[in-house]
């Protein structure tokens, strides 16, 4: 098992199947009032450069439903690069304990602090990959449709969590189409990844420049905002690129049996139309619940103690 949780793309197959399981058993678990309490006395450091509802809340909330604690750091506290260095930050909250997650702008400042920590670094969404949000994704995707056979689409930015429902897809050998705008495919770094990667799993992987194509008959439709945090200046360029890519009830003809997914927050009237976010076919919430259920289960895996 890797130490860290940075990249879809580091871990094994079976790790994410179990990892998936995990995560189903906790909801269970919880659902019939049961906290088993695997991380009695653990503590888990919480570091974000970036706003956060439900990555924060959710890791605070499962340290706290499994026996651990969490304490939020700020960057002004911490003074990254001022104060400090991310390695010499990373070897002292190694000596005290038991796991960090970090939101950062730069992806290599989680792989500095990843490289430096001799406790496990879970990344809780930098500009180029959000890991913990596509293991809840596929956890919501799995509660519906057995997750090997499901057609899953995005639509829009190929971001953060693009990339890494690209790389999970990839691992675990699904079917995931994606319509972005030429300009906005996800990085080449990581289609390089997945393409290996797809290689060996068989996973199907397929690109598109019109969203109703990717979506035709597809069983899932997942999009995020066109413009994500740290990128507020490009807002209204972005506006007029992604204008075509928007989900709403005229996209979702093409596929009218389709749950539709985004992590939000949404930027409602932008990717995604109030009256589809709002509809029978969406899943957000549920998608936004096993937020905590995915975590714990990844929480569980790098902290607990040895048995
Ligand atoms: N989806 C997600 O990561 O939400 P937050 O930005 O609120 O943590
Ligand atoms: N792509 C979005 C995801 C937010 C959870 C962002 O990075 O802002």
């Amino acid at each position: 098992m890797p130490k860290n949780f940075v990249s879809l793309a580091e871990w094994p197959a079976d790790e994410l199947w179990g990892l998936l399981d995990r995560a189903r058993r906790l909801k269970e678990l919880d659902r019939t009032g049961q906290r088993p309490q695997t991380l009695q006395g653990r503590v888990l450091a919480m570091f974000f450069e970036k706003p956060s509802l439900r990555t924060h809340v959710t890791f605070e909330a499962g340290m706290t439903q499994l026996g651990g604690h969490a304490i939020l750091l700020r960057p002004e506290q911490v003074g990254i690069g001022t104060r400090e260095s991310p390695g010499d930050v990373a070897r002292n909250l190694s000596r005290w304990l038991d796991g960090l997650v970090a939101r950062t702008f730069s992806h290599d400042l989680v792989e500095e602090f990843a490289s430096a920590a001799t406790i496990p670094v879970i990344n809780g969404l930098t500009d180029l990959l959000h890991p913990c949000q596509v293991m809840a994704d596929f956890q919501t995707i799995a509660e519906r449709r057995p997750l090997k056979d499901a057609v899953i689409a995005y639509v829009g930015d190929g971001n953060n969590v693009a990339n890494s429902l690209l790389l999970g897809s990839a691992v675990l050998g699904l079917e995931l189409r994606l319509a972005t705008p030429p300009s906005h495919r996800p990085s080449a770094r990581v289609r390089q990844q997945a393409d290996d990667l797809a290689r060996a799993s068989g996973a199907r992987l397929s690109w598109f420049e019109e969203s109703e194509r990717a979506v035709d008959g597809a069983d899932f439709v997942y999009t995020d905002v066109w413009t994500s945090m740290g990128q507020e200046d490009e807002r209204e360029r972005r506006r007029e690129i992604f204008a075509p890519y928007q989900v709403n009830a005229a996209l979702l003809r093409s596929a009218p049996d389709a749950f539709v997914l985004h992590c939000l927050p949404a930027h409602r009237g932008e990717e995604i139309t109030d009256d589809v976010l709002d509809g029978e076919r969406s899943i957000v919430f549920d998608q936004a619940e096993n937020r905590l259920h995915a975590q714990k289960a990844i929480l569980e895996r790098l902290l607990a103690p040895p048995s």
